[in-house]
């Protein structure tokens, strides 16, 4: 990656003419040195049909740049103005229920509008007309945070079409659905309908409306589909207007967002974006933010830029403050994780609207605060250290399997609490990454030769050919972790004829033979610890256990299994399975095949990063009290911070040559 560097989202529309000039010296004297722009300010672009003014635009443009600021120009598609909606009422989009979403909010488009569409052509054209040449402007953000489901009757006919392509007749569709159930099957496209909204929430057993499963995973790929084909045409209207130079993007919304297949949106950009809003998550815990951030960058298996960072207190309704100092150590974990762009969210703080409460960098009253004194700071010290991260990247010899088929599956079958993606996802991700071990994160069909330990959490979507896929990482001498409800439906989300884990029964060892689905918060004891709220019987077919059930139905089962396959390994962890437990097992199966373990307090994250001839690792203390990591042995040098005493809320980063350090040397084996 390249040496971070630091940002904030402005809006000059918002803020009076004379103003504009303050705003962009305070942000050069605060080490700002990029502003994007313009991604909510359609109504000021065009304030009636066709009719363009885009001169207060440049001239906010010039602005910046006269401060040494680069700019990032977004297309305004998110919020469709008052005038295009009343010419064109059928851009609203449509909820489940049927009623229409109203002007008023922003994200109030149907993606598969002809009228919406044209309309985002046309004013993405003439801006690409008159800024793609412009060196001031270094990015273009597609939109901002593309999602939401409609089902309004034209998105009917184009599902109904995008089924059509996919699938060579109506008769191939009830045979891949199933349709035969309750006297579904169809004799003409076009009386496939949408299925019903999301499914009932966790606790009721029946959702009256429950629709077909494989009509419901189309559905939702359909979905994201339709916003990707929103995207692309501004793409592609770009692309045919600017500068290659201005490179393309889209701020996604990190790991926990789960309407669009990232993989495939992220295929369509030159540079992935998301945006980091760490406060918002109630939980609190500081792994979902570096999950987000190694899921983004394994997007494209590349740095990325985090387009909205939280600077302070946020919250529509109601509130919810950072620690002061968490503007810091959060900046530092994006940066830790692959963020070469860190902006934040907002520059000042809104007067008017909805996100008066969500605080910039200036408050409302547009004075100088601590917020402004840390930023200042912290861009001193990123000036300072940051080039040291030039030419680094992420060292991770492990690698989690993150597939949005299997997660959209789930979504319309959740059926236990306890099997939830994120949480399945998170869960192997916390417990690998309290050892230190770089993670990334990727896709179901990607290269897994370079990793030593591959871990697919929730795979429970499978065929044939993925599954040729891990059986040749594990005879190449993988070592593969599958967790449960792996392969319990195929790609058309019906139930396959196979013992689960369906296709990769033989690579496990194993075969599911019962299984018990409890309230989550049951659990059930085995040898190196618990599962909960839902835990299978396996029969070994190959495979020994490694540990066993101690108690319950299946006691004396095996419940975590492995399975031998040329050089490789597969285990099966049969159950839900708490932190103390996945613990207990990476640490065993990563001191098994030598890879370095760090033993972190609580609150404490490390991140491996490397480069020629270098190892570095940073150190970020999330907790409120000073923390001490013992690093073993090995000569560090510390760039910032005191080694392993690390203040509250402090943040490290080392560095040692790579040929004096026996792990590094491993891990520069690996990859
Ligand atoms: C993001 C969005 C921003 C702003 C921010 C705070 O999701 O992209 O425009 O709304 O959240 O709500
Ligand atoms: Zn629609």
């Amino acid at each position: 990656m390249n040496a971070p560097r630091l940002g904030v989202a402005y809006y000059p529309e918002q803020w009076p003419r004379d103003r504009w000039e303050t705003d962009a010296a305070l942000m050069a004297a605060a080490g700002i040195a990029v502003v994007r722009i313009a991604e909510f300010a359609w109504s000021r672009l065009e304030p009636s049909e066709g009719a363009f003014e885009l001169d207060w635009l440049d001239e906010a443009i010039g602005v910046l740049a006269d401060n040494g600021h680069e700019v990032i120009l977004g297309t305004p598609t998110a919020a469709p103005p008052a005038w295009l909606i009343e010419q064109h009422p059928e851009i609203l989009p449509v909820r489940a229920d049927g009623r229409v979403h109203r002007f008023g909010h922003r994200r109030h488009y149907c993606p598969n509008q002809p009228a919406m569409r044209d309309a985002a052509a046309r004013i993405v054209t003439a801006m690409a007309d008159r800024f793609g040449a412009d060196d001031r402007v270094v990015a273009w953000q597609i939109d901002n945070e593309l999602g939401g489901r409609c089902y309004c009757d034209t998105c009917r006919a184009a599902f109904q079409t995008w089924l059509a392509d996919r699938y060579e007749s109506p008769a191939v569709l009830n045979d891949v659905w199933g349709t035969a159930f309750w006297s579904q099957e169809y004799t003409a496209w076009t009386q496939v309908p949408l299925p019903d909204g999301d499914p009932p929430p966790p606790g009721s057993l029946f959702g009256r409306n429950a629709p077909n499963p494989g009509l419901a995973l189309d559905f939702r790929r359909f979905t994201s589909d339709s916003h990707i084909g929103f995207l692309r045409r501004q793409v592609e209207i770009l692309r045919a207007a600017c500068d290659p130079r201005q490179r393309i993007t889209h701020n996604l919304m990190g790991f926990r967002f789960s309407e669009i297949d990232y993989y495939a949106l992220a295929a369509e950009i030159d540079l992935v974006s998301w945006d980091n809003y760490p406060v918002l998550d109630a939980s609190g815990r500081k792994t979902n933010p570096a999950l987000s951030a190694d899921a983004m960058r394994g997007l494209k298996d590349a740095p990325v830029w985090v387009l909205e960072q939280q600077a302070g207190p946020l919250g529509w309704e109601l509130v919810r403050s950072p620690r002061r100092e968490e503007l810091r150590t959060l900046t530092w974990q994006a940066i830790a994780h692959g963020a070469e762009l860190v902006a934040y969210f907002r520059w000042r703080t809104a007067r008017f609207g909805t996100e008066q409460h969500w605080h910039g960098i200036l408050d409302a009253n547009g004075l100088v605060g601590h917020r402004y004194e840390d930023l200042s700071a912290l861009a001193a010290e990123l000036a300072e250290v940051g080039p040291r991260l030039h030419g680094v990247r992420q060292r991770s010899a492990v690698a989690i399997v993150s597939d949005y088929e299997s997660r959209f599956a789930l979504q319309v079958q959740p059926t236990n609490p306890s099997l939830g993606y994120e949480e399945s996802v998170h869960a192997h991700y916390a417990a690998l990454r309290s050892f230190g071990l770089g993670v990334d994160v990727v896709a179901p069909d990607a290269d897994l030769s370079g990793y030593r330990l591959v871990v697919a959490p929730a795979l429970y979507v499978m065929d044939e050919s993925r599954a040729a896929a891990f059986a040749a990482y594990v005879s190449g001498g993988g070592m593969l972790v599958l967790a449960p409800r792996t392969g319990v439906k195929d790609r058309c989300n019906a139930v396959p004829e196979r013992p689960f884990p369906a296709w990769l029964d033989e690579l496990a060892g194993v075969e599911v033979t019962s299984f018990m689905s409890v309230d989550p918060g049951e659990e059930v004891p085995i040898d190196t610890g618990t599962f909960h709220g839902w835990y299978e019987e396996i029969a070994l077919r190959g495979a020994t256990a490694l540990a066993s059930y101690a108690d319950g139905p299946f006691r004396g089962g095996a419940a975590i299994a492995e399975c031998a396959t040329g050089d490789g390994a597969t285990v099966y962890v049969a159950g839900v399975a708490d932190d103390p437990t996945l613990r207990e097992l990476y640490q065993s199966l990563a001191e098994r095949i030598e890879l370095p373990l760090l033993a972190l307090p609580a609150g404490v994250e490390a991140v491996p990063l490397a480069k020629d001839g270098e190892e570095l690792l940073v150190l970020l203390n999330h907790s409120d009290q000073a923390q001490h990591v013992d690093l073993g042995p090995g000569r560090w040098q510390a760039y910032l911070g005191e080694g392993g005493e690390l203040p509250p809320f402090g943040v490290t980063l080392l560095g040692r040559e790579t040929a004096t350090s026996p792990a590094a040397a491993l891990a520069d084996a690996d990859r």
